[in-house]
């Protein structure tokens, strides 16, 4: 378990997850990230789109501090797949295997190297808050914490606890749906990911600021989604997640709580997504 401490960070805060190779969306949250005073990442900035090689090349560049995912684990590993744990033969698994592939025959050995040294965790202390940085849950990276799962966000926050000390906000990602929740004394972000909507029709992506004084909130970030949809299928990767950059709805569901399928209806999709504090 690799942990960076970056101490006391003053100022505005940029967050966001889930790149997934989609340049276009990276290249648009790399051209406002310059007025904010700190940005960091969640993870996953390999994924379902064309351009892995580019965006690492941009994280990596841009000095980002950035929490390793699940992807970023098994492509410094040299494993076959994207590690989500997708039920064999299901269509997440089917797509995955694809664009998982691509992905590692794409990148270069020194991306591989800058993953392996991203850490698993990063803490800051913002506006009086102690905060957590991390991907999916805390003993494994690919667990989906989604906005129903209260209990394991408890359990999470408690194991947290244990491990880094005090924290009083965490920041996650994997799930690839943004929201604020309250678990007790302290506060739950996820702050979504860019490179992928949020399976609510909305073909704009989803990524999280903290104000000065540590007001956490979620924002839209539109980009040239026909562009990065137009670059996976020149890519040969039409497994299906190409067409949810257009529609704004995935491809599959397989994963998802009932509540945050289509079939539920929309009050009941944003009421969870987007409880504030
Ligand atoms: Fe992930």
């Amino acid at each position: 378990m690799q942990i960076r401490r970056l101490g006391t960070l003053t100022g505005s805060v940029l967050l966001f997850g889930g790149p997934y190779s989609n340049l276009p969306a990276l290249e648009a949250m790399h051209a406002v990230a310059h007025q904010y005073d700190h940005a960091l990442c969640t993870g996953d900035v390999v994924a379902y789109g064309a351009q892995p090689r580019e965006c690492v090349a941009i994280i990596r560049d841009w000095g980002l501090n950035t929490v390793a995912g699940n992807c970023e684990r098994q492509l410094a590993e040299g494993r076959s797949n994207c590690g989500c744990g997708f039920d064999p033969g299901s269509q997440c698994d089917v797509a995955s295997n694809a664009w998982f592939s691509y992905a590692s025959d794409q990148i270069e050995p020194r991306d591989r190297a800058w993953m392996a040294q991203l850490p698993d965790i990063i803490t800051f202390t913002h506006a009086g808050r102690h905060v957590a940085v991390l991907h999916g849950g805390v003993r494994a990276n690919n667990q989906f914490i989604w906005p129903t799962q209260a209990n394991d966000r408890r359990a999470a926050i408690a194991e947290l606890r244990a491990m880094v000390g005090p924290v009083d906000m965490v920041i996650a990602g994997h799930c690839g749906v943004g929201f604020i929740k309250r678990e007790d004394d302290a506060v739950w972000l996820n702050a979504g990911v860019i490179g992928m909507p949020q399976n609510d029709g909305d073909v704009r992506t989803v990524y999280a600021t903290l104000t000065d004084e540590g007001v956490p909130n979620l924002h839209r970030l539109s980009y040239d989604h026909i562009k990065a949809a137009r670059s996976m299928v020149h890519a040969g990767l039409t497994q299906g997640y190409q067409t949810g950059l257009t529609t704004g709805w995935w491809p599959s569901e397989d994963i998802l709580p009932l509540v945050l399928r289509r079939a539920s209806s929309p009050r009941e999709r944003v009421m969870i997504e987007y409880q504030s504090l």
